[in-house]
């Protein structure tokens, strides 16, 4: 029967040993990706903590240090990368092949929520930047590269939105057109709520398209997984707005703390995975649910290509 009461990250990373595993980290500087960071690190992880803001991120590793040691805070390597701009990741990706690092664990979970339409430089929206398409990059060039082991897991922080919102859906022309709706006020409110939803069934698109092209490659133990922290207190919500922030006190009661948001991504990266052939999608009681209807395999392959042209990644080819 399915754990109804997962506990907290710290409590599942416990009963194992992780000194031989080295875990990517992406938003390792606050919330949910900070605790799972943490805990990671008090187990004997090597982490590297991709954060935009090395500051932040040095001081959470100081953190870190006070509570479990110099060891666990020497286990931490910052790499700074602003996920929303591709030059900015490209060049992060550059360190990483130039490193003899091979994660074993690779966690994609920065992420922005709630935040205006808004394009960056390199004319992506920000939100589809931040929290698909930057990841999405560093995926693509960190398989190529060997840079993640044939056995390990990539586990993507989704949330309940992606599947549960009838609405959501990968709509491809914010990727290859985000542009077109500069001008429509409705559009870009509806984009304002809709963006990181949608987001993350383009995540769920990119984990399904990529684990049908690896299949039979060397890639094929290569697992993929989804994981639904559920309503959990941090810092995202900053990002709604300083009237939201004000009243987040009251939030306490029925948003759960942060050591238990982290939880549903520890076990994904623990738990026994040998029937996990599909990408494994699971929410915060640690239950697999079914992929939502906006995920199936046609356009997940649609996205991947549209996606690869946009960032005019070469096609990825695998070795058998
Ligand atoms: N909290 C919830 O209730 C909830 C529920 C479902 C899913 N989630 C998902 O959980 C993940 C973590 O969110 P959280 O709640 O822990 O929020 P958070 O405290 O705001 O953490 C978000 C992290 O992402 C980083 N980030 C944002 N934009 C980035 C960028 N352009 N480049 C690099 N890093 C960037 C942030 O960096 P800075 O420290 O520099 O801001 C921060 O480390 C997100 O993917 C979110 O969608 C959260």
């Amino acid at each position: 029967m399915a754990n109804t009461d997962p506990g907290t990250a710290e409590h599942i990373l416990d009963s194992h040993d992780l000194t031989d595993i080295h875990a990517l980290v992406t938003g390792a500087s606050s919330g949910i990706g900070m605790e799972l960071a943490r805990a990671l690190a008090a187990n004997g992880a090597n982490l590297v903590m991709l954060c935009r803001n090395q500051d932040k991120a040095k001081s959470v590793v100081e953190t870190f240090r006070r509570l479990h040691g110099d060891a666990a805070a020497e286990r931490c390597l910052i790499l700074q990368c602003d996920l929303s701009s591709m030059r900015s990741v490209k060049n992060a990706v550059e360190r990483l092949e130039n490193s003899h690092i091979v994660f074993d664990r690779c966690f994609l979970n920065a992420g922005i929520f709630g935040v205006p339409y808004q394009l960056t430089e390199e004319g992506n929206e920000l939100t589809y930047a931040a929290n698909y398409l930057g990841h999405y990059y560093l995926l693509h060039r960190c398989i190529a590269a060997d840079k993640i082991a044939r056995n390990g897991r990539v586990i993507c922080t989704i949330s309940e939105g992606a599947y549960m919102n009838p609405f959501s859906k990968a709509d491809c022309d914010m990727i290859t057109y985000p542009e077109r709706i500069l001008g429509n006020n409705l559009a870009k409110l509806q984009s304002r709520s809709q963006a990181s939803p949608n987001s993350k069934v383009f995540l769920l698109l990119m984990m399904t398209a990529l684990r049908d092209l690896l299949r039979g490659s060397v890639y094929e133990e290569l697992k993929f997984c989804g994981g639904d922290p559920g309503a959990t207190l941090t810092d995202n919500i900053n990002q709604v707005g300083p009237l939201i922030k004000s009243l987040s006190p009251l939030f306490k009661n029925f948003m759960k703390p942060v050591e238990e948001g982290a939880s549903v991504l520890a076990h994904l990266a623990t738990a026994d995975a040998k029937d996990w052939d599909e990408v494994t999608l699971m929410n915060h009681r640690l239950k697999t649910i079914p992929m939502p209807r906006s995920v199936n395999l046609k356009k997940a392959q649609h996205a991947w290509e549209i996606t690869e042209n946009v960032l005019g990644l070469p096609r990825l080819a695998i070795s058998g």
